[in-house]
């Protein structure tokens, strides 16, 4: 193991956080898994272990600065191993009727949408700087490009998380922090649509949603881009998927 990568935003072992701690884990990352459900964590952390891996879990909430600060301390800790990936990945999705979101819940929306990617951003920077190298990678949806019907609080959100990535990229690029964005366009088949929302995997049928190993192998290929040839945004569809 000669490289770290912190992952914000584990959960299910079937969901997009999980898949990249594996894929960074197999390609010889320590991996720092952090979520705000510990058993979902530990769970994810013991089976990459299992595997041969090495994976820690990190129970945090990614909207509590202090929170985030301990993370990252943790994954920098014993620093002879460089942190050289965070992914920012948290977020949750809902449709609701623009006249039925409350304060609260628009609130709630954006503080883990983007204001918790700000958090995750800044403190990487800090870690990741005076070694003139690493790479941030944020997770993105069809709602960081456009807004549509009772998704306004959502897309706020995710555009705002675009935002802030696209400045960061543009600001600390030169000083050799590879800052990326994925556009995940589409339903990913994994535990949250599955379990919310079954009946839309069962109607998109096969290749019909973008598998969580697809869009994880993405993150490891943008940290693995050379300097010369660095991608800021990516967007990933299965192609079954109109846009
Ligand atoms: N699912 C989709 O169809 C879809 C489509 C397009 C884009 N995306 C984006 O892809 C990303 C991952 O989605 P996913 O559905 O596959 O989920 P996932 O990667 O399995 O899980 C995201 C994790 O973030 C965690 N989280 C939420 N709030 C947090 C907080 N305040 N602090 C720390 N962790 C927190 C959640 O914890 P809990 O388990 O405790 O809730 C959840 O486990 C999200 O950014 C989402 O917007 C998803």
């Amino acid at each position: 193991m000669n490289q770290r990568a912190i992952i914000i935003g584990v959960g299910a072992e079937e969901g997009l956080g999980a898949a990249v701690g594996r894929r960074f884990a197999r390609a010889g990352f320590e991996v720092f898994l952090c979520g705000r459900t510990e058993t979902k964590v530990t769970r994810v952390a013991e089976a990459i272990r299992k595997d041969g891996g090495l994976a820690h879990a990190v129970s945090m909430d990614a909207t509590i600065p202090a929170d985030v600060v301990e993370a990252f301390r943790r994954a920098t800790e014993n620093g002879t191993i460089p942190l050289d990936v965070t992914v920012f990945n948290a977020g949750n999705n809902a449709n609701i009727p623009f006249l039925d979101v409350t304060p609260q819940q628009f609130r709630e929306f954006w503080e883990i949408g983007c204001y918790a990617g700000f958090l995750v951003g800044q403190e990487a920077v800090r870690r990741m700087l005076p070694n003139s190298r690493g790479t941030i990678v944020f997770t993105g949806a069809s709602g960081s490009m456009r807004g549509r019907a009772g998704y306004g609080h959502f897309a706020a959100a995710k555009s705002g998380l675009r935002m802030v990535g696209q400045a960061m990229a543009r600001e600390f690029g030169p000083q050799g922090l590879h800052i990326a964005h994925i556009v995940v366009d589409g339903g990913i088949n994994g535990n949250r649509l599955r379990t919310i929302r079954p009946h839309v995997v069962a109607e998109r049928g096969e290749d019909g949603l973008l598998s969580i190993d697809g869009i994880a192998e993405m993150y490891l290929q943008l940290h693995l881009q050379p300097p010369t040839a660095w991608t800021h945004e990516l967007d990933v569809r299965p192609y079954k998927e109109p846009f």
